[in-house]
């Protein structure tokens, strides 16, 4: 049975550093509240939130060129791109096409997925079947976002808009024999499409009449259609129970349990949903990574970054038994579970 190994991975977020006390200049806020009820002291924002340079695809393709380095190969042997992201550079095509270009790729399939802060989970067990199925060998699975062009610095946007912040992650998943240490365990994936609205961004979306009215009556248009919105405390309770939920399963179905495992990533959404769930499920301090801290919630690139420092960090070696989970709009959630 051919494996699934990560060969390599890397991580790529903008210098521009945003501290909660300059968001504090925007809007009504404050260093102590945003600390407190989310973890976050700073996040990144690309330079110029209008430019036109630095996009989603192009933090994509650099982070891309660090995991190409770290497993030693090029963009000719990757074989198929995934790319997840909610903010990509056009409304269409999708990332995973410029992504392919940037690299200097040849003609491979190139996939989008819009599973907003659980898609680097959905990607890597898309990527994951198909290495397993031997259709492919060397798949680049990218996560990648630019929020800070969308959001509402106002004071309306405050609890939306101090949470989110701009990064990429990238892995090359390979195939590897039997005899080749690491390989992908378990995967799960879920949604619950009722809560849709509880979390979302409507603009540009066909049910919203996009460009006619943006056009013809542009006053109209609102800023709860353009701006993300969050029923926050409402994404808190489902995401405290979907965790621990998709983590047992993980787990369960790879015969290993909670002791057995060395390390487990949530998807960086808050410090507290992450607290939460490692008390709930009883995992020490060392056994989870966190770094919203510095980043903020980096959306579908939040799990490849973590996972990036992490191993640079040596907290991640060889041989570990990694856990990977994650909870966000749609309502969607999911685990990969690994041997590093
Ligand atoms: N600065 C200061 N005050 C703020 C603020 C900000 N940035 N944002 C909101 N507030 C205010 C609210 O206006 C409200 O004031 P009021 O009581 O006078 O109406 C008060 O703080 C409490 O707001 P509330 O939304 O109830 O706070 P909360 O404790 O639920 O924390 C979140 C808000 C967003 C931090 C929290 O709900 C959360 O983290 N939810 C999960 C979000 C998430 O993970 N999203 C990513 C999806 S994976």
């Amino acid at each position: 049975m051919t494996k699934s190994i990560i060969k390599g991975i890397g991580h790529y977020v903008p210098e521009n550093v945003v501290t909660n006390d300059d968001l504090s200049k925007l809007m009504t806020t404050n260093v102590e509240w945003i600390t407190e009820r989310t973890g976050i002291k700073e996040r990144r924002h690309r330079k110029n939130r209008n430019d036109s340079e630095e996009t989603t695809a192009y933090l994509g393709f650099k982070a891309s060129q660090k995991a190409l380095e770290m497993a030693q190969l090029n963009a000719k042997n990757i074989d198929y791109i995934i790319f997840a992201t909610l903010s990509p550079d056009y409304y269409f095509p999708g990332c995973g096409v410029l992504l392919q270009e940037m690299l200097g790729c040849d003609t491979i399939g190139a996939l989008d997925v819009r599973n907003q802060c659980s898609g680097f989970v959905y990607a890597m067990s898309v990527a994951n079947a198909f290495i397993k199925s031997n259709t492919y060998k060397n798949i680049l699975v990218v996560g990648a976002e630019i929020h800070s062009f969308g959001l509402d610095f106002s004071d309306q946007g405050r609890g939306v808009s101090v949470i989110f912040g701009d990064g990429a992650g990238a892995v090359v998943l390979s195939a590897a024999d039997e005899a080749t240490s690491g390989d992908i365990l378990s995967v799960n994936m879920h949604s619950e499409g009722k809560y849709a609205d509880e979390l979302c961004t409507k603009f540009p979306g066909s049910k919203f009449g996009w460009s006619d009215r943006m056009r013809a009556e542009p006053e109209n248009v609102t800023d709860a259609e353009v701006y993300p919105i969050m029923n926050g405390n409402f994404v808190f309770k489902h995401a405290v129970t979907r965790f621990p939920e998709t983590m047992t399963e993980a787990l369960n179905k790879a015969g290993k349990t909670m002791e057995d495992l060395d390390m487990f990533i949530p998807h960086q959404a808050n410090l507290r949903i992450a607290q939460f769930v490692q008390q709930k499920m009883g995992l020490p301090e060392e056994k989870i990574f966190n770094n919203i801290q510095k980043y903020g919630n980096t959306t579908a690139a939040s799990i490849p970054i973590a996972l990036s420092e992490a191993i640079q960090q040596g907290k991640i070696k060889r041989g570990d038994l990694v856990l990977l989970s994650a909870f966000g709009s749609g309502f969607t959630w999911g685990s990969v579970l690994f041997e590093y």
